[in-house]
């Protein structure tokens, strides 16, 4: 008997780009902002993709490109319900890209609860699954912004110490040792991506994380944007289409049992960052600052020279190209000057791809790098 609140739809048809063997494959997070471009990717490969998602931080209207694609599967469940383990089971995928997750920094502190309910259980659920379903491999977004704490040297390499200074860290790294248990116990492959900062278009500008969205977003609208902090932290920030390769190139037999760090190597201030956004769209430098928030981190920089021997991946965008990139994308999103809120409240008929959530609430923004 299907969940209450579950879906399933197939949905759509996409120009295809063979790229490698076609392979079936399960997407967690498959509705968010880097889910929903690994999912456009995946079926520009000629992959059959099952995508779940709960729709908790995504948007169904994510995946409209691929919306008539007959290959894709949505399956609107929690990772943690029997229903998602049934179906990633009997879809019997080669690879799962397991990216579903309570993202948030700061809810993370408040409610670590919350946190691990989906980011520890709700991992070692979709692990059970890809074992269950003979799976060869799952590849793992980690989280190289938090997992490694406060460091002196920069850029920091896989081999540094992992030094979380919050829940959502934590759960992370937590993550990557379930993928290790895995690994020994029934030799399932496992690569865990230590992600930068990641930004570019889908990146809601509504949410809690991603800066860039939030102050493109805030400075085309004229409101003005938060800087928790001095605005001294730095993070690294690394574009989706980069970030997209390096998770497609993880699904081979390369880097089993790896973390490969996936950013820049570049430090970019949160001040700077909103000195250099406010010059892109023409509008006053003139950010608010408010106390720092507990969690955060102050310098990020990851080194990524493993990604690129094992992997051959490296970035190849540009801070101000993906910032250009970025920021026509919300212009474009723009509807009677709201960018973004409002694609994301259009109705999809509900045949289509399962229809928007109702009740899905747009944050009152402002926020900086997590
Ligand atoms: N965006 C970044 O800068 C960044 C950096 C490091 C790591 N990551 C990791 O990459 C992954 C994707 O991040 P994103 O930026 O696309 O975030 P996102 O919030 O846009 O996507 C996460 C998706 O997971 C879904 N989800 C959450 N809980 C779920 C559950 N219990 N069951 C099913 N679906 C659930 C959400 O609805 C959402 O669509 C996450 O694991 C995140 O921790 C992201």
């Amino acid at each position: 008997m299907p969940e209450a609140g579950d879906r399933r739809r197939r949905i759509g048809q996409f120009p295809a780009i063979v790229l490698g063997h076609p392979m079936r494959v399960a997407i967690t997070g498959a509705a968010g902002f880097i889910g929903s471009a690994l999912v456009d990717r995946m079926l520009c490969d000629c992959h059959q993709v099952l995508a779940v998602d709960n729709l908790s931080s995504g948007h169904v209207e994510n995946l409209r490109t691929s919306a008539n694609d007959s290959r894709l599967t949505f399956l609107e469940t929690d990772i943690v319900s029997k229903r998602a383990h049934r179906e990633i089971v009997s879809f019997r995928p080669e690879v799962c890209f397991h990216l579903a997750a309570h993202m948030d920094v700061r809810h993370s502190v408040v409610d670590p609860i919350k946190d691990a309910r989906t980011n520890v259980i709700g991992s070692l659920s979709v692990l059970e699954s890809a074992r269950l379903a003979a799976a060869r491999k799952i590849v793992f977004t980690s989280s190289g912004g938090t997992i490694y704490g406060n460091q002196d040297r920069f850029p920091i390499g896989e081999a540094t110490p992992v030094d979380p200074h919050s829940p959502y860290a934590a759960s992370k790294i937590s993550g990557e040792v379930y993928l290790t248990v895995f690994r020994h116990i029934y030799g399932l492959q496992t690569t865990a991506l230590a992600l930068g900062n990641v930004y570019g278009p889908r990146q809601d500008p509504h949410g809690e994380t991603g800066v860039i969205s939030i102050f493109a977003s805030a400075l085309l609208e004229g409101r003005s944007a938060a800087i928790f902090g001095t605005g001294d932290d730095t993070r690294d920030y690394v574009y989706i289409d980069d970030v997209v390769d390096a998770l497609a190139l993880a699904a081979g037999q390369t880097g089993n049992g790896l973390r490969l760090n996936i950013g820049t190597g570049r430090e970019t201030s949160v001040r700077m960052l909103h000195q250099i956004l406010a010059e892109v769209v023409e509008r006053p430098d003139t950010p608010t600052f408010l106390p720092p928030r507990p969690g955060e981190l102050h310098r990020v920089a990851l080194d990524s020279t493993a990604a690129a021997r094992v992997l051959g991946w490296r970035p190849r965008t540009d801070l101000p190209e993906g910032i250009a990139r970025t920021v026509a994308w919300l212009r474009n999103a723009t509807t009677h000057g709201q960018p973004a809120r409002i694609a994301r409240r259009v109705a999809v008929p509900a045949e289509t791809v399962g229809g928007t959530r109702s009740g899905v609430a747009s944050s009152p923004t402002s926020g900086t790098a997590q």
